[in-house]
């Protein structure tokens, strides 16, 4: 048994997998390029505080936190929201809005693993600061379905959810419960689904009693609405008095009115059984899962209008989202959409001996700075065993220098798909080997 085993819940990237990663990467660069977003970076290790209280109790509890040597109380990122609210809080004055900004990092949490959970893992973050209408809003959800459907994806592969933490509050509100309740009851909610009616139990001993019976059938009659029309005829009779209520329904039908002229409704689902577990959210909250409901959520995100001002710069709106790496990875592979990624050379030189392996330096530098890929055997090895790597390579061709061919003035080139070969002189091997390649 080796000494040193990866932690448990790291990650090792060898090649193969690699390769897949920065396919997945490939992919989100491009689509957050598209939609004019711009790529920033941050720190791996922040101040603790910086945490505390912000990202909210359950991520709190999965830090990494250590004391440093000079004494602070730092964490590894366990996500790039408070970070990247410092970053533009920062700099606000200058910058010019609304600022569309994403980024690709790892981030680090102890929890507990199972499938499609690591303890650490990348995620793709995109953010909107300084626009309030749900303009952000349609901009983030478009941008979402797009990383996704840039992979081949369709709406039968994932689907969002979209839900809305103002109007659970004005909905609670309505029905007479103050903010602390109201917390209580969003805390419920968003463990109803794992947890089930268990999911209020803390509510009771926060309040000295339960949640009163008929309230609570309301909680869940609302956690369960699926449409805007059972929206809508929900929040009928409380709308006359409660004006906030009636502005957000208006915010509602904007909203997933841009997202259907943008032609993506088959990929929206109202429900207002997410709410979110991160403390700093706001209003409009969406989480994407696969439309099997097998794996776990996929990407989340939503406002959170205040944290920039909490972390005390002046307050500005802003909104975001992050897709993990793990779960959709294991959802293209699932689906069959992960390319197999062969990283065979163009050309493999074979090579007769130390004479010839210099006659050969030069061509091969030549072929390398035009751009194909080029490899060849470090050490001196017999022409059968040279010929295996070269077929075991994948390359598409080879280049043979024989002493007999060098001192002819020529090269033998080998087709490795056909099997043929042909001499060709040697000061022409890069326009030959060009030629075939773009063939
Ligand atoms: P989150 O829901 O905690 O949101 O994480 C977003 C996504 O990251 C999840 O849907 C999941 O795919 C992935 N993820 C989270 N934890 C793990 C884990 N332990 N292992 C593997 N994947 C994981 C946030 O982090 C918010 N900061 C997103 C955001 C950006 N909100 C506004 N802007």
């Amino acid at each position: 048994m080796p000494a040193f085993q990866t932690l448990p819940g790291f990650r090792e990237f060898y090649p193969d997998a690699l390769a897949r990663r920065n396919h997945i990467f490939r992919v989100w660069r491009h689509t957050a390029n598209a939609f004019g977003f711009l790529e920033y970076d941050a720190p791996v290790l922040e101040p603790l505080d910086l945490y505390k209280t912000k990202s909210g109790e359950e991520i709190e509890s999965q830090l990494f936190n250590f004391t440093d040597k000079g004494g602070r109380e730092v964490a590894l990122r366990p996500e790039m929201t408070p970070t990247v609210c410092r970053l533009v809080g920062d700099k606000a004055a200058t910058l010019k809005r609304p600022v569309k900004w994403f980024s690709i990092a790892e981030f680090y949490r102890y929890e507990r693993m199972q499938k499609g959970r690591g303890r650490c893992f990348f995620q793709f973050n995109a953010d909107i600061f300084g626009e309030p209408g749900v303009e952000a809003e349609t901009e983030l959800i478009a941008l979402l379905t797009q990383c996704l459907r840039g992979f081949g994806l369709t709406e039968q592969d994932f689907y969002v959810r979209l839900s809305d933490r103002d109007l659970w509050f004005y909905y609670l509100e309505a029905l007479g419960l103050d903010e602390a309740r109201s917390r209580a009851v969003l805390g419920a909610v968003d463990k109803y689904e794992k947890a089930g009616d268990d999911a209020f139990k803390g509510y009771a001993d926060q309040f000295g009693a339960p949640l009163d019976a008929a309230l609570k059938e309301k909680v869940l009659a609302f956690l369960k609405i699926k449409s805007l029309d059972a929206l809508e005829a929900v929040l009928a009779p409380h709308s006359a008095t409660a004006a906030k209520l009636g502005a957000r329904l208006a915010d509602w039908k904007k909203l997933l009115g841009n997202l259907a002229a943008m032609g993506l409704e088959k990929y929206i689902s109202v429900d207002l059984g997410v709410v979110r577990g991160l403390a700093y959210y706001t209003g409009f909250v969406f989480e994407a899962f696969d439309r099997k409901g097998e794996l776990r959520a996929l990407a989340g995100g939503g406002r959170y209008d205040n944290l920039v001002g909490k972390l005390g710069y002046a307050d500005m709106p802003a909104i975001g989202f992050a897709i993990g790496d793990m779960t959709f990875g294991l959802l293209l592979e699932q689906r069959g959409l992960m390319p197999a990624f062969v990283q065979a050379p163009d050309v493999y030189a074979i090579i007769g001996g130390e004479q010839e392996r210099l006659a050969a330096f030069a061509d091969i530098n030549a072929i390398r700075a035009a751009g194909f890929r080029v490899d060849y055997p470090m050490r001196e090895m017999a022409f059968g065993k040279q010929f295996k790597a070269a077929a075991e390579s994948g390359a598409k061709l080879a280049l043979i220098y024989g002493s007999d061919e060098l001192a002819k003035g020529v090269v033998k080139i080998r087709d490795m798909g056909t099997r043929t070969e042909q001499e060709i002189p040697k000061v022409g091997v890069l326009e030959t080997v060009r030629d075939f390649l773009s063939a």
